[in-house]
C-alpha cells in the first residue's frame, strides 16, 4: 500500500488466546476464559472512559476508599464492570481490589482463580483526558477447588501469577497482559470491537534515556535517589511522567526508561501497592527483559502481608535499574 495508511487487523486477541491454549492440551481452558472476560469488561470500561466527559461521570464519587484516596466516579464504576464481568465470568473465586477494603469471597464452589485488580489506575487523569488504565494479577488458589478462601490463596507472592496484565486507556486502546510465555500486545479497533494483535513478543531495551519520577517529592527522597537522578541530567536524559502508572510504564517497556516511585517522607513504603500495582507490572517487565525492585529486591519476591500494602518500585530496562540500585548501594 503506497499510502503507508493500509493497517493489518490479522489476529484476534480471542483467536490468539485460543492458539496459546492449543499449546497446553492439558490445560482446561479457564484461565482463557478468564482472560477473555477481562477483555470483555476493559471493552466496557473503555467506553465509559471515552464518554465521561459527556455522561456526568467525571469527578470525585464522594467517597474515599481504604488508603484513604478520594475515589473518582470511573474508579467505582470501573471496580463495578470488572467485578461483575469476574463473578459472572465463573473462573474466580476471590478478588483482590484497589478500592475494596477486604477480599470478595465469590463464594463460587468451581472457581480456580484468586484475581488481585487496579481497576482503574492513574484517576487524578480522568477529568483532563489523559491516558489512564487497568491493572491485574491472576493467581491460582493453593486450597482445594469448593473448600472455603484461605489466608494462603490471596496472599501469594508475585512469583506465583499464573498471569498478569494491563489495559491502557490512551490514544488508542490497549491489552498487553503474558502468561508467563513472553509478553504480547493487543490494540482496541473500536468499529469492530475487537483487540487485534499489534506488538508481538514485547522485548525491552536494555537500555534506554527516559527516567520517569514525580520530582515534586525531592526533598522527601533519600539522598541516593537524587544523586542517580543527578546522573540522569548530565547525561541529558528525557523526563517524562504522566502520572498514571500504565502509561508510564507502557512507554518505557516500548522506548527503553525507567520508572521510579521512591519511599518518601510521607510515604515511607512508596505510594504503589504491591498487589494490585507492581506485582503485575514487575511479571510483564521481567518476561520482557526488564526488571523491577523495591531496591534491596525482586519485587516478585515480596511476600505480601496486608492487602493493600505498598512497596517502593524501581521498574524498567535493565541497565538503567541496575545503575540506580548501584546509588543505594554506594551510599549504603
Ligand atoms: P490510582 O489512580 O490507581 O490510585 O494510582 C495512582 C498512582 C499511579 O497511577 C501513579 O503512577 C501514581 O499514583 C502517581 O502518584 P503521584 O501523583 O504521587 O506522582
Ligand atoms: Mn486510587
Ligand atoms: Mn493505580
Ligand atoms: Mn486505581
Amino acid at each position: 500500500d503506497q499510502s503507508g495508511l493500509a493497517y493489518s487487523v490479522g489476529t484476534t486477541l480471542d483467536r490468539f488466546i485460543k492458539s496459546k491454549q492449543r499449546d497446553f492440551p492439558f490445560a482446561s481452558g479457564e484461565l482463557s476464559q478468564l482472560l477473555r472476560d477481562i477483555a470483555l469488561a476493559s471493552k466496557i470500561v473503555n467506553r465509559e472512559t471515552n464518554r465521561a466527559g459527556l455522561a456526568n461521570i467525571g469527578g470525585a464519587f464522594g467517597q474515599t476508599n481504604v488508603q484513604g484516596e478520594e475515589q473518582q466516579k470511573l474508579d467505582v464504576i470501573a471496580n463495578i464492570r470488572f467485578i461483575r464481568a469476574l463473578s459472572k465470568g465463573g473462573e474466580v473465586c476471590a478478588i483482590v481490589s484497589e478500592e475494596e477494603d477486604a477480599v470478595i469471597d465469590l463464594q463460587n464452589k468451581s472457581g480456580k482463580y484468586v484475581i488481585a485488580i487496579d481497576p482503574l489506575d492513574g484517576s487524578s487523569n480522568i477529568d483532563v483526558n489523559i491516558s489512564i488504565g487497568t491493572i491485574f494479577s491472576i493467581y491460582r488458589r493453593k486450597t482445594p477447588i469448593g473448600s472455603p478462601i484461605q489466608e494462603e490463596d490471596i496472599m501469594q507472592p508475585g512469583t506465583e501469577q499464573v498471569a498478569s496484565g494491563y489495559v491502557l486507556y490512551g490514544s488508542s486502546t490497549m491489552l498487553v497482559y503474558t502468561t508467563g510465555f513472553g509478553v504480547n500486545g493487543f490494540t482496541y479497533e473500536q468499529s469492530l470491537g475487537e483487540f487485534f494483535l499489534s506488538h508481538p513478543n514485547i522485548q525491552a531495551p536494555e537500555t534506554g534515556s527516559i527516567y520517569s519520577i514525580n520530582e515534586g517529592t525531592q526533598n522527601d527522597w533519600a539522598p541516593e535517589i537524587k544523586m542517580y537522578l543527578d546522573a540522569c541530567k548530565e547525561k541529558k536524559y528525557a523526563a517524562r511522567y504522566i502520572g498514571s502508572l500504565v502509561a508510564d510504564f507502557h512507554r518505557n517497556l516500548l522506548k527503553g526508561g525507567i520508572y521510579i516511585y521512591p519511599a518518601t517522607k510521607k510515604n515511607p513504603n512508596g505510594k504503589l501497592r504491591l498487589m494490585y500495582e507492581a506485582n503485575a507490572l514487575a511479571f510483564i517487565a521481567e518476561q520482557a527483559g526488564a526488571v523491577a525492585s523495591d531496591g534491596n529486591m525482586r519485587i516478585l519476591e515480596i511476600q505480601p502481608k496486608d492487602l493493600h500494602q505498598r512497596t517502593p518500585l524501581f521498574i524498567g530496562s535493565k541497565e538503567m535499574v541496575k545503575e540506580a540500585l548501584s546509588y543505594a548501594r554506594k551510599t549504603a
